[in-house]
């Protein structure tokens, strides 16, 4: 499948409001700005390479909502330090990466993930997956949780701005529609806010992407 097209399906797990950029080209730290490349100082190559290819594909995104590419720098806890009036959600793997933007006047939040479509190892299911999910019994459901847990966490960080853990959210998929309800079960994270929160999820290729958005207000 053609990076275009693999973002046009990106691009349909989220409102039209949101613009989404896929990329599987060849990262550069050179498309780095000095920001950025402050706290990459650390990072070994092929993270730091990670890192460049998040980065464009968040400029990229910027770009198509009409916004300047700016740097991006990294907040205290890893999140992604977005313009002002801007949210949105970087996401890499497999020498792969994707973002998603949008205005703060329409979304709280935006959460994106992408994973390989291989099934959760029986070591991680336990961790990921708590006692009353499906995932319990299937390490590919398993997997899609975590990539639903990863959206949900990256979409309400800007919101809660604390970590909260795996056990801590339920989350139950809807097969038909593609789409999934959660439940916080930790009071650092509100239910209200939880049940405000709307996302999509689909097999791309050999990758589980999933979605996860706040609308503003
Ligand atoms: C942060 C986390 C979600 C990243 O997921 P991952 O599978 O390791 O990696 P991905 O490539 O999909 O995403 C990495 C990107 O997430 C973003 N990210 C990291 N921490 C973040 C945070 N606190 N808030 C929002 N986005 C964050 C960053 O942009 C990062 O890329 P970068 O470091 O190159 O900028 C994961 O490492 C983690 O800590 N998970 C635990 C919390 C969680 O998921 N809870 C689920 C219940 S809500």
């Amino acid at each position: 499948m053609r990076d275009s097209e693999i973002q046009t399906l990106l691009a349909e797990l989220f409102p039209d409001q949101a613009a989404v950029c896929f990329s599987t080209g060849q990262p550069s730290e050179s498309n780095l700005l000095p920001e950025e490349l402050a706290h990459t100082k650390k990072m070994v190559g092929v993270r730091r390479l990670e890192f460049a290819q998040g980065r464009a594909c968040a400029r990229a995104a910027l770009e198509s909502l009409g916004l300047p590419p700016v740097a991006i720098p990294t907040g205290s806890n890893r999140e992604p330090l977005w313009p002002e009036s801007v949210v949105g959600s970087i996401t890499h793997t497999d020498g792969a990466a994707a973002a998603v933007v949008g205005h703060g006047a329409q979304f709280a939040g935006l959460g994106l993930d992408m994973e390989s479509a291989e099934p959760l190892g029986e070591d991680l299911i336990e961790l990921i997956c708590r006692p009353d999910e499906e995932g319990r019994k299937d390490g590919k459901h398993a997997k899609l949780l975590f990539s639903i847990k990863e959206a949900i966490y990256k979409c309400i960080y800007p919101t809660v701005r604390t970590f909260v853990d795996f056990q801590e959210m339920k989350v139950e998929v809807d097969s038909g529609s593609h789409r999934f309800a959660a439940e916080a079960h930790t009071p650092a994270c509100d239910q209200a806010l939880i049940s405000r929160l709307e996302g999509k999820f689909a097999t791309v290729g050999e990758l589980v992407v999933s979605s996860a958005w706040l609308p503003a207000g």
